[in-house]
């Protein structure tokens, strides 16, 4: 994610690309850059840190222009920093170009044009792009418009990209494929974001543009063409919801967005990683990690909260793929026990900030102790990933809400593409697994799709258990951890108790809670432990406890047993816990909006927890 903004009319144009990437940072806010195109030829002002850090660099600066594209950046490729930030410029120096996206064939390009004598000031794949679009309007001789046109042909990823050309001062040229582009379409005026909360305040009148549609962009004039250069009328449509809803994509409330977001950011974290259809599986970031991690004696995890919960699951999938002993330990906890540790232990950090402190110095300690340090994180550059030998990052964009949620599903995806990465290398599954489980992966986010429409069901479910005092929240296996994830949800939206367990502990004690005022939430998709789950099932009915059942489609035993049944799609077992998780953020999502509290910022909670 990351949010681009750019303005082109009467008005001074930095002070309205300025603002419109303060109501965008929620999109990323790694680094912010302008460039700004007057009388005086092309200026480009970018910096590392948020827009306000910007906004300070250019104090008494000649910022005045009528022309001005602006980026916040949520860094995919390349740590952020001031040469990293966009836009990024070609190597005439004539063009720049902000850019929201991944281009996937970037690397292969990027060699294509060194070996032309192109020189790269930044670590980015836009600096790739706008270099491959300078090089064939050199080549071909052509306009910027044209050699766009061309470049795209070859691009792989996701883009919206904005340019502006020196020797062009009147246009603005922008294209989209995957990414959100917004124009707002004014008197004498346009105005392009990533989405409309930067122009409402302008114009409502907006045009959506579409999937390889290419836009030419003068103060009066508004030219929209597709990939094959055929001209496209601009759809004008009205807005008619407000600014703060706008950021929120339309949603009350970040969690319920992120939430929502699920399909769109599993599947950013597997592309370009995961081709089932080739049967191949790439994660660069531990390429050369690979053997060791397949001749690893252990493998121990670190993390909190929900990123433990998500080592929970990885442990089950590489014990299972891979036959090498994980252990998941809490940060904290590993840090001051004087663990013992050393060389051929691999250790695998998981955190969404990749700022958590427990888990920095569980990370620092084992390092110190010769151990191996991977990391699973979703903000590009931080400090977990820097302190990491290897890794592999999340791509699930900025999470807002303090709950985790779509950050968790990816990291349940990214570890077990490293569990069957390691299984491959080490051999130890057939190629018919392998296969299966790629093709698991690759239809896994059309599934959550289809859970998610589950939400009315489930707002209607909360609403009959929100006033309950205490809830248990049981599963096995896979499920187990997801047991726990639910539980921690409820906790911390809702300020309910709720307690997660393994469904056969309870009868050693935990039953005892058990009576007719205790909701019991099972997370039982039918898995190897299925029919065990049914008999802990029936022993928490037998002392009248009220079951809401989480099963697999289909599922003819446990309705009936059940007081409420969430049915979502079959799923292997390996996988089914990035489905059975939905039911688990949306009834906690639900419950803490019906008690009234303020799901995105709940009490007492940060979003980063950076002190021990
Ligand atoms: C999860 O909903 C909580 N916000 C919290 O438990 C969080 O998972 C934990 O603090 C770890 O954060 P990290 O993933 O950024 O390291
Ligand atoms: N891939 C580009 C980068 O890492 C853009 C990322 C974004 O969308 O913010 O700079």
């Amino acid at each position: 994610m990351c949010g681009i903004v750019a303005y082109i009319g009467q008005r001074e144009a930095y002070p309205i690309v300025l603002k419109g990437l303060k109501r965008l940072e929620y999109r990323g806010y790694d680094s912010a850059g302008v460039a700004l195109l007057n009388g005086s030829g092309l200026k480009v002002f970018k910096k590392k840190g948020k827009v306000a850090e910007l906004e300070d660099h250019l104090t008494g600066k000649d910022v005045r222009s009528h022309v001005a594209i602006g980026h916040t950046r949520w860094a995919t490729h390349g740590e952020p920093s001031d040469r990293n930030s966009h836009p990024h410029a070609s190597g005439n120096g004539k063009l720049a170009m902000i850019h929201n996206g991944i281009i996937e064939n970037y690397s292969q390009l990027k060699q294509e044009l060194l070996k032309k004598g192109h020189v790269f000031k930044s670590d980015t794949d836009t600096e790739v792009l706008i270099h491959f679009i300078e090089e064939i309007q050199q080549s071909n001789q052509c306009g910027l418009e044209e050699a766009l046109r061309i470049a795209l042909k070859r691009v792989v990823g996701a883009y919206v990209i904005v340019l502006v050309d020196e020797d062009n001062p009147d246009t603005l040229i922008a294209a989209r494929k995957g990414s959100p582009l917004v124009i707002g379409v004014g008197k004498g005026e346009h105005f392009l974001a990533s989405d409309a909360s930067p122009i409402v305040e302008y114009t409502k009148e907006v045009v959506f543009v579409n999937d390889y549609e290419i836009a030419i962009i003068k103060a009066d004039e508004l030219i929209l063409k597709n990939i094959s250069n055929e001209r496209q009328t601009p759809y004008i449509q009205k807005l008619d919801i407000e600014l703060a809803a706008i950021e929120k994509g339309g949603y009350d409330h970040f969690m319920l967005k992120e939430i929502f977001e699920q399909p769109q950011t599993i599947f950013d974290s597997l592309r370009g990683r995961l081709d089932a259809k080739k049967g191949t599986l790439t994660l660069g970031g531990i390429r050369e990690h690979a053997a060791l991690l397949a001749q690893a004696k252990r493998i121990i995890i670190v993390a909190c909260g929900t990123s433990w919960h998500a080592g929970l699951i990885a442990e089950y999938v590489i014990e299972e793929l891979c036959r090498i002993p994980v252990e998941v330990e809490y940060a904290s906890e590993f840090r001051y026990r004087n663990p013992v540790v050393g060389e051929g232990d691999v250790i695998i950090a998981v955190s969404q900030s990749g700022e958590t402190a427990d888990t920095l110095v569980a990370m620092e300690a084992a390092k110190e102790k010769g151990a191996i340090i991977l990391g699973v994180c979703n903000v590009v550059g931080s400090s977990i990933a820097r302190l990491s030998h290897a890794g592999a990052y999340t791509h699930a964009g900025p999470e807002i809400g303090v709950a985790s949620t779509k950050a968790f599903t990816a990291q349940l995806a990214v570890l077990c593409l490293i569990g069957l990465r390691v299984a491959q290398e080490k051999g130890s599954i057939t190629q018919q697994r392998f296969q299966h489980l790629l093709d698991e992966l690759d239809t896994i986010s059309e599934k959550v799709a289809v859970t998610l429409k589950l939400n009315d069901q489930i707002k209607t479910i909360a609403d009959k258990y929100k006033d309950a005092r205490d809830f248990l929240y049981l599963g096995r296996g896979y499920n187990f951890p997801v047991a726990l994830e639910g539980a921690l949800k409820l906790k911390e939206i809702s300020y309910i108790h709720a307690e997660g367990y393994p469904a056969a502990e309870m009868k050693h004690g935990p039953i005892a809670l058990v009576d007719e005022n205790l909701p019991v939430v099972f997370v039982a998709t039918h898995d190897s432990y299925y029919e065990k789950v049914v008999s802990n099932i029936q022993e928490i009915k037998a002392r009248k406890g009220k079951v809401i059942a989480v099963v697999t489609e289909g599922d003819q035993t446990i309705p009936a047993m059940a007081d409420d049944v969430i049915e979502v799609p079959a799923a292997d077992e390996l996988v089914a816990p990035i489905l059975s998780v939905i039911p688990m953020q949306l009834l906690a999502y639900h419950i803490g909006v019906l008690k009234g509290f303020d799901v995105d910022k709940p009490r007492n909670l940060a979003k980063s927890v950076t002190v021990e």
